[in-house]
C-alpha cells in the first residue's frame, strides 16, 4: 500500500482513539467522580424505592438529579444506557494502531538493533504475547487467593509490571517498549470491561428480571476491577504521549523511568479518588513529587557538549556534518522522502541545505547525541564516529 494512504490510515486511526479514548476515560472519571460524592437521600420516599445515594448537579445549563440504587430499581426503565463501547472502540482503534505503525512497521519503530537484532516476525509474535500474556496473568493473579488481599495484589502487580518494563526495553527499541507496556495495561483495563464488570452487570439485571438473586463474587470482581483500572488510567495516558519524548524512553535506564512515571501516576489517581470522598492524605502526592524530583535530576544530561576551547580535536566543519545529516537522515527527512514507508518528512523536519543543518543543529544534538531517538531503528546504520562528530560540531558552534 501506498505511504501516502498509510499516512491518512495512521491520522484517521490516531484521531478515532483519541476520540474514543476521551469518552471511555472521560466517562470513567465522571462514574468515579459521581459514585464518591454521593449523598444519602433525603426523601424518605426514595428510601424506600431502595435509593442508596444521590446528587445534584448543574451542567450545561440544566439542573441534574442522579440517584443510584443499592441494586436496582423495583422495576428495570424501558431504556437502560451502558457504557462499554467507549472502551471496546479505544481497543480496537489502539490495536489498529499498534498494528498499523509497531508492527507493520516494526523495523523502523519497534525492533532497535543496538538493542536486540530481531527479525520482524519475531518481534511481531513476542508483541503480541506480551499484550495477551499480560491480560491472562493478572486475571487469573485477581482471581487466585492472591487476589484476596488488595495491598499484597496491588505490590505483586508493580513488581511484575516492574520486571516486564525491563525485559521489554531489552528486547525492543524504547520506543516500542514503552507503547507494547502501555498497551498490555490498556488491554487488561478492556479485559476487565468485557469479561467481568459488563457480564457481573448482565447478571445483576437478569437475577433482577426473574427474581433470583445475583451472585455476589460479581459485585465484589466488578468493584475491584474498576478500581485497578482507575489506578492503570494515568500510566496509559502518559504511555500515549511519550512517544513524543525521547528523552524518557531513550534514556538508558527507560524501564526504570517507565515503571517511576507509572507508580506517579497511580499515586496521583490514589489521591484524587480519596479525596473525592472528603479529606485526603496528601502522602501519596508527596511521594509522587519526590519520585518525579528524583527521575527529572536523574534524567538530567550528565555529558555536556565538549566545550571547544579545551578541545583538542581539530575544527569539524558544517559541510562534514551536513554530508553526514545528508547520509544519514535525508532519506526520511526530506521533501520527498526516498526511504520506504515514508510520505512526508516526518514531523516535517527537512535537512536539505546546510543552512537546514545548521538552524536545527540543537535538535539534531539532541536527537542523535543525546537522546539516540535518531535515526530511527538506525534505519541509515549511522556509526558511532560520526555521532560523535555530530557532538564535536556541536560543541563548537558559538553561541
Ligand atoms: C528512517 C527514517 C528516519 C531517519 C533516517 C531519521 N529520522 Fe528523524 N524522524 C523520523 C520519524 C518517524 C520521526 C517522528 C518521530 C515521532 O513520531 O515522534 C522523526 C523525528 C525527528 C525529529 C523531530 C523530533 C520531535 O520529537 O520533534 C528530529 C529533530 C529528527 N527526527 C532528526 C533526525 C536526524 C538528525 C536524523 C539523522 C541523524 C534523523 N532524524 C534520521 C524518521 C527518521
Amino acid at each position: 500500500m501506498s505511504a501516502y494512504l498509510i499516512e491518512w490510515l495512521n491520522l484517521l486511526g490516531r484521531w478515532v482513539h483519541m476520540i474514543t479514548g476521551i469518552a471511555w476515560i472521560g466517562a470513567s472519571f465522571y462514574f468515579i467522580w459521581l459514585d464518591n460524592h454521593l449523598e444519602t437521600p433525603k426523601e424518605q420516599a426514595d428510601a424506600e424505592k431502595g435509593v442508596s445515594g444521590e446528587l445534584w448537579s448543574v451542567h450545561g445549563g440544566g439542573v441534574y438529579h442522579a440517584q443510584k440504587y443499592q441494586v436496582a430499581p423495583p422495576v428495570l426503565p424501558e431504556r437502560l444506557h451502558w457504557f462499554k463501547w467507549e472502551a471496546y472502540t479505544t481497543w480496537i482503534s489502539g490495536m489498529f494502531m499498534m498494528a498499523l505503525m509497531y508492527w507493520y512497521g516494526a523495523e523502523i519503530y519497534l525492533i532497535d538493533p543496538g538493542v536486540a537484532a530481531l527479525s520482524k516476525p519475531a518481534a511481531i509474535i513476542i508483541g503480541i504475547a506480551v499484550i495477551a500474556f499480560g491480560w491472562f496473568a493478572y486475571d487469573w493473579l485477581c482471581k487466585s487467593d492472591i487476589g484476596k488481599n488488595d495491598r499484597n495484589l496491588s505490590l505483586i502487580i508493580f513488581v511484575a509490571l516492574t520486571i516486564l518494563a525491563f525485559l521489554l526495553c531489552q528486547i525492543f527499541s524504547g520506543r516500542g517498549a514503552y507503547m507494547h507496556f502501555g498497551a498490555m495495561l490498556g488491554t487488561i483495563m478492556v479485559g476487565n470491561v468485557f469479561f467481568i464488570i459488563i457480564p457481573g452487570q448482565k447478571d445483576l439485571l437478569h437475577a433482577k428480571a426473574t427474581g433470583g438473586s445475583p451472585d455476589p463474587i460479581h459485585g465484589i470482581r466488578g468493584k475491584q476491577r474498576s478500581v485497578h483500572n482507575t489506578f492503570f488510567t494515568l500510566p496509559v495516558l502518559f504511555v500515549m504521549i511519550s512517544n513524543h519524548y525521547a528523552m524518557t524512553y531513550g534514556h538508558k535506564l527507560n524501564w526504570l523511568i517507565l515503571i517511576v512515571i507509572t507508580l506517579i501516576g497511580a499515586l496521583i489517581r490514589v489521591y484524587f479518588v480519596a479525596r473525592h470522598k472528603g479529606r485526603a492524605s496528601v502522602v501519596p502526592l508527596v511521594v509522587a513529587a519526590v519520585l518525579l524530583l528524583g527521575i527529572i535530576a536523574l534524567m538530567a544530561p550528565t555529558k555536556p557538549p565538549q566545550s571547544a576551547s579545551n578541545s583538542t580535536e581539530s575544527k569539524v566543519s558544517i559541510s562534514t556534518v551536513h554530508s553526514i545529516v545528508v547520509d544519514r537522515c535525508s532519506s526520511c527527512h526530506a521533501e520527498q522522502p526516498t526511504q520506504p514507508g515514508f510520505a512526508a518528512a516526518p514531523k516535517g523536519v527537512v535537512f536539505a541545505t546546510e543552512e537546514d543543518t545548521l538552524r536545527q543543529a540543537d535538535t539534531i544534538y539532541q536527537q542523535t547525541v543525546v537522546t539516540r531517538a535518531m535515526p530511527i531503528g538506525n534505519l541509515t546504520g549511522i556509526t558511532e564516529q560520526e555521532r560523535e562528530t555530530v557532538n564535536q560540531w556541536y560543541a563548537q558552534i558559538p553561541r
